[in-house]
């Protein structure tokens, strides 16, 4: 599997370190307002599990499932909810937890349908910012690190739901996905 990846892009110390000083910032943020922490499925849930644990606060969490449909390259906007939260948002202070915000699309969608739903506040953290990929204007609140405009996998991202459990963030290598097409 590590064979596939051309480099390293930001290693298992620098992610945990990270996650360290946003938990910090988290806790500072939210201490008294017991916020509702939503990981987006499949990619967020390396970085949902460790964030948490240096979330040193009261707080509740849930889990939202969704996917893009449509051709990939020209996508509608339109984000289809696999399996939806469990938790009542309204008067919640919402704590969005991605991967990777790539186009905008997804979290564009989330954060519109989570003030539908009456959350008292609405903020994202996501671990990777691809800001060259933004077809729609949204800044995260908080990110751990901008990645340049290459194909990146590991902790949580993945290519063909393959690579989600290396420990590290890292480059496929070009072979690996030029011999799929
Ligand atoms: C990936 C990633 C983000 C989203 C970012 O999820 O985990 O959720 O794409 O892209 P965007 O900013 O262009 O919307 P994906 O839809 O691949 O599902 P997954 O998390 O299950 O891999
Ligand atoms: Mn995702
Ligand atoms: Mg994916």
């Amino acid at each position: 599997m590590h064979d596939e990846i051309l480099e390293t892009l930001i290693s298992e110390e620098a992610i945990q370190n990270k996650i360290k000083e946003l938990g910090k910032e988290l806790s500072e943020e939210y201490k008294e307002s017991f916020p509702l922490v939503i990981g987006v499925l499949k990619g967020a849930l390396p970085f949902m599990a460790d964030l948490i644990k240096r979330m040193d606060i009261h707080l509740e969490i849930d889990l939202m499932a969704v996917s893009s449909y449509g051709a990939s390259t020209v996508s509608s906007g339109q984000v289809k909810i696999v399996k939806d939260l469990d938790t009542s948002l309204e008067g919640r202070d919402v704590i969005i937890v991605e991967d990777i915000i790539d186009s905008g699309l997804t979290l564009s969608y989330l954060v519109q349908l989570f003030k539908a739903r009456k959350a008292k506040s609405v903020k994202i953290v996501t671990l990777l910012d691809k800001p060259t990929g933004r077809k729609i204007d949204i800044t995260p609140d908080l990110a751990g690190f901008i990645v340049p405009d290459a194909f990146v996998v590991g902790y949580g991202l993945d290519y063909i739901e393959k690579y989600r459990n290396l420990p590290y963030i890292g480059v496929l290598k070009p072979e690996i996905y030029e011999k799929k097409e």
